[in-house]
């Protein structure tokens, strides 16, 4: 059956990525078949900031017409992703008496109501309000309170706000390539849901997204998110290092990194050498143990501002199933064993798992984390409210009222 689908698509500081999938109907076992990707390298934004809507929006085009050629579908919605320094993170609290005999799901509702009852600035808006915490009279730790007795309930949210003229124009870009903006995540979040697994989240775990310009990251404990945060440095600070460490163009920095990165200067054969390129075509040659020396000094860096992160949220380290690395610097080799030594606990790369079948192989990367994951968003948004999907052909509603039947 090919009618539901759901689109995912990453507008990155480095990469734009699209996945587009379509609902499997296994009864209790929901998954999301892979149909088709994109994957272009971003213009008009800088830092996670449309700033030449034109080009941003041939971009985004480029890339969803490829995932659609791939998947031989037309979409008319995606699920967009965002992220960046506009991104704020706050917690709010809410509290209100019950009523009745046991909790119902409207206490629920109107206990979110009150904890995000805080006055927004005009210049932001609600991304999400995540649940961290519910305490029904005084006792914290529950993660669903319908059904149980209490006179009091009482919420800790996250409430993740964006700003709303960097959030508006990146949904005027994804406009004006031609598709509706269903839903905005914010990105770790959204790579979070792609490569954890439920028994890690449950243990402890923190997913850390190495982008190109910012570094995302969701903390898990006995299955909630714990914290949630972007920090200003990614992949571009390491090729900012080499352009001034080997005197070399932004290109070639990159390509150097990408190509011969290493994260462990002591993973390199000293014999090793990298060529550069050299000006009136005279190259020069450096030792590769230099080049990744200068790679492990900034990751080291990075690592450290991490741990300072996750040690605030856990000064006694619970994080049982440890450290989870996504993102495009996630592929620099010898990563996991620096991370390792830096974040003292266990380290894996995680790349788009969870959920998915298809041909989810061809995503199986770290830097396609956020792109699969708005997709998986967009599919749990309609197995629990029957909407914002796409479909192939007419004869929709009968067509989606069956899926569900046959769903549950
Ligand atoms: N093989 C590789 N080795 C090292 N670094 C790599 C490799 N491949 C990509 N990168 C780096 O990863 C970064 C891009 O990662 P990614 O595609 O996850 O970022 P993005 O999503 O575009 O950016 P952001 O999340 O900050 O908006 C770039 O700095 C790029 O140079
Ligand atoms: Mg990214």
């Amino acid at each position: 059956m090919r009618s539901i689908l759901v689109a995912g698509l990453d507008v990155g500081s480095t990469c734009t990525r699209a996945v587009v999938g379509e609902l499997l109907g296994r009864p209790h076992h929901p998954q999301l078949g892979v149909l088709g990707i994109g994957r272009s390298r971003t213009v008009g934004v800088r830092k996670d900031v449309v700033t030449d809507l034109e080009a941003a929006t041939e971009c985004i085009r480029a890339t969803l017409r490829e995932a659609e050629v791939m998947a031989g579908v037309r979409l008319d919605r995606v699920y967009v992703g965002v992220s960046g320094d506009h991104v704020a993170v706050d917690r709010s609290s809410g509290v209100v008496a019950v009523a009745a005999e046991e909790i119902v799901s409207r206490d629920i509702d109107r206990v979110h109501e009150v904890a995000q009852a805080v006055a927004l600035p005009q210049d932001r808006e609600l991304l999400h309000a995540v649940p961290r915490d519910y305490y029904v009279d005084y006792h914290g730790g529950i993660t669903d309170p319908v059904g149980m007795t209490g006179t009091r309930l009482e919420t800790e949210l996250y409430l993740v706000t964006g700003s709303s003229a960097v959030v508006g124009n990146l949904t005027r870009a994804v406009e004006k390539a031609g598709y509706r903006v269903q839903g905005r995540v914010f990105e770790p979040l959204a790579a979070g849901r792609a490569v954890l697994a439920e028994d890690e989240k449950e243990l402890g775990v923190a997913m850390v997204d190495l982008g190109g310009s910012s570094t995302g990251i969701s903390v898990h404990y006995e299955g909630k998110i714990r914290d949630l945060a972007v920090m200003p440095f990614g992949g571009a600070t390491i090729t900012g290092d080499l352009i001034r460490g080997l005197s070399v163009p932004f290109a070639d920095a990159r390509r150097i990194k990408e190509l011969h990165g290493v994260a462990c200067a002591r993973l390199v054969d000293p014999a090793d050498v990298v060529r550069l390129p050299g000006v009136n075509g005279r190259g020069r040659s450096v030792p590769g143990t230099y080049v990744a020396e200068l790679i492990e000094q900034r990751l080291e860096n990075m690592f450290r501002r991490i741990n300072r992160r996750l040690h605030e949220t856990f000064p006694q380290g619970a994080l049982g199933a440890g450290i989870v690395l996504t993102g495009g610097v996630a592929a620099t080799h010898g990563i996991c064993q620096l991370a390792r030594t830096c974040l003292e606990a266990p380290v894996r790369s995680g790349f788009p798992a969870e959920g998915l079948a298809g041909l989810s192989d061809m995503i199986a990367r770290p830097g396609f984390a956020t792109a699969a994951g708005l997709a998986l968003h967009g599919a749990d948004y309609f197995l629990e409210t029957g909407e914002g999907a796409s479909t192939v052909t007419s004869g929709l509603v009968t067509r989606v009222g069956a899926w569900l039947k046959e769903f549950f």
